[in-house]
């Protein structure tokens, strides 16, 4: 196969907020498009125009939404990127990188709510017609440091506060095994330039095997 043609791959990378996913994000794509990939980045909700407009609604901490119709919100956005942006993209051969997807609405809709995780997943490979990352990076570090990086009032699942948030981290965790057969934990309480090595040794050595 020629350096300009290369398989594409769909990788998902996640963490509570405050991990420091998009920088990282950002140098990944860098880095695929400098191995010869064409590369596209989605952000889950959003990247589309439904999806755009189910984030307002969903990060309005403003609005009242009863935790069940918020995990189908996410469901739905999610839904209408994978059929208009992340598949059509893979069948032209460009690779996607989607900050977030399924894992984060198992582990953030299920903290504290009234759904399983396993409802979420199940209920997540009918919506995403079993569309699966090839790889998802977890972004791992404490709560209390991630929260400390967080400007600005949140939105609606920052503002649920620190305990929260590590309880989402612990979800993260333990669930990340299902979200995809390439899994890796990533350090992300060191030196961004430390966390982008990590990754791009990770990524790196999935796309050698
Ligand atoms: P972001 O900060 O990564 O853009 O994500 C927006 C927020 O939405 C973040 O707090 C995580 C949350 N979220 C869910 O609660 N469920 C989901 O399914 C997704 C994709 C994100």
């Amino acid at each position: 196969m020629s350096e300009a043609i290369k398989k594409p791959v769909f990788i998902a990378v996640d963490g509570i907020d405050g991990v420091g996913k998009s920088t990282q994000i950002e140098r990944l794509a860098a880095h695929l498009a400098g191995r010869g990939h064409d590369v596209i980045q989605v952000r889950d909700p959003g990247s589309t125009p439904v999806g755009a407009r189910l984030r307002e609604i969903l990060l309005d901490s403003d609005l009242d939404l009863h935790r069940r119709t918020e995990a189908m919100l996410f469901m739905a956005s999610r839904c209408e990127m994978i059929e208009k942006s992340i598949r059509p993209a893979l069948e032209q051969g460009t690779t996607v990188i989607s900050d977030r997807f399924l894992l984060a609405n198992v582990v953030y809709q299920s903290v504290g709510g009234d759904v399983t995780p396993e409802q979420i997943w199940e209920l997540g490979s009918l919506a995403n017609d079993d569309l699966a990352p090839d790889m998802t990076l977890l972004l791992d570090m404490p709560a209390e440091a991630a929260m400390k990086r967080i400007e600005g009032p949140g939105d609606r699942m920052e503002r649920r506060g620190t305990e929260y948030m590590e309880s989402v981290r612990q979800s993260f965790l333990s669930q990340l095994h299902r979200s995809s057969e390439r899994t890796v934990v990533i350090n992300a309480d060191q030196d961004p330039g430390d966390v982008a090595k990590d990754i791009i040794r990770a990524v790196d050595e999935f796309l050698a095997t």
